[in-house]
């Protein structure tokens, strides 16, 4: 039997990096998705084939000696192996929508959709299930993930988040478009969420004021996006933008993008960990198409919510 799943990509509206230190983060998934697909094969060994290369082991190695991008797929179909006491292999092909790396939740909507499909071969799971093992799975990679990444491709739509305190869907469906803009320089998560770690080491109370204005900005935010205040929450976007340059993650291309992107949108900003991956500008129909031609010299594209999440098959 083949077990498939599939899960969207994520944007983060506000409160990345702030979100591992215990702030709330406003989060949607977008309509960019991952496919997973995963059968028992009689062969004793894990093989994954994806648009970023294959794989091919016995399921017997320490999870360190595999290479990150296969090690949530290998853990996941090594753990189900063990628990289902299965006497077989698994075969495991991913088809993605979602550039790599660049902060629109590719690893987690892996995690998420490779955990439905994986743990699919042998019995349903519900989705809270699903999303416990997919944050295992992305702990193999990301050993400090918050969480939010993995909750949003799970859920699906727009929703706060919280670290130890998970999710609430926003139940407005707000009708904004996002153009999306790749800066094209990858960004490895773990590393800028640890140079996050040592500014705010080095400087403990510029830290804590941030986090406390990010608070209030996202109870801000949370009222504009109830009410369809696109240029409210476009200040608070370019507001939180500051936040991010203060923390050290923005560079002088992001910067650009973000100038040119300003012009037409109601608000621009990076998305996800920075020093590289993407921004995206906030806009409606009436400013979509000027967003995209302005930031036409980069990789770009529009996204709107995705409001199904998961989806198994
Ligand atoms: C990465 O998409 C978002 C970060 O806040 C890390 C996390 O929440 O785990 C940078």
């Amino acid at each position: 039997m083949i077990s498939k799943a599939s899960a969207p990509g994520k944007v983060i509206l506000f409160g990345e990096h702030f979100v591992v230190h215990g702030v709330k983060a406003i989060l949607c998934a977008i309509d960019k998705r991952i496919t997973v697909s995963a059968q028992q094969i009689p062969e004793n060994k894990i093989s994954i084939k994806s648009n970023i290369g294959n794989f091919e082991n016995e399921p017997t190695k320490p999870i360190e000696e595999i290479q990150s991008e296969f090690r949530p797929f290998y853990y996941l179909a090594t753990k189900m192996i063990q628990e289902n006491n299965a006497n077989s292999g698994m075969e495991i092909s991913i088809i993605s929508e979602i550039p790599q790396g660049v902060g629109l939740g590719s690893s987690s909507a892996c995690c998420v959709a490779a955990a439905a499909a994986i743990s699919g071969v042998f019995s349903k799971k519900s989705k809270d299930k699903i999303l416990q093992l997919a944050i295992e799975a992305e702990k193999t990679i990301f050993p400090n993930t918050s969480g939010a990444d993995c909750t949003v491709c799970t859920f699906g739509g727009i929703m706060e988040y919280k670290k130890n305190e998970g999710h609430s869907k926003i139940q407005s469906e707000p009708k904004f478009h996002l153009v999306i803009a790749n800066s094209k320089i990858e960004h490895s998560t773990k590393e800028v969420v640890s140079a996050v770690q040592d500014f705010k080491e080095k400087n403990e109370l510029e830290f804590s004021n941030l986090c406390n204005e990010e608070e209030k900005l996202i109870e801000d935010a949370l009222s504009c996006i109830k009410n369809n205040d696109w240029s409210g929450i476009g200040l608070d976007i370019k507001k939180n933008q500051e936040f991010l340059e203060l923390i050290g993650i923005s560079n002088e291309k992001l910067r650009k993008m973000i100038e040119v992107a300003n012009n037409s949108s109601y608000g621009s900003k990076i998305t996800g960990a920075g020093g590289g991956g993407c921004i995206f500008a906030l806009t409606d129909e009436t400013n979509l198409q000027s967003t995209m031609d302005d930031l036409k010299e980069y990789e770009c594209f529009s996204a709107k919510i995705d409001y199904k999440g998961l989806d198994t098959f």
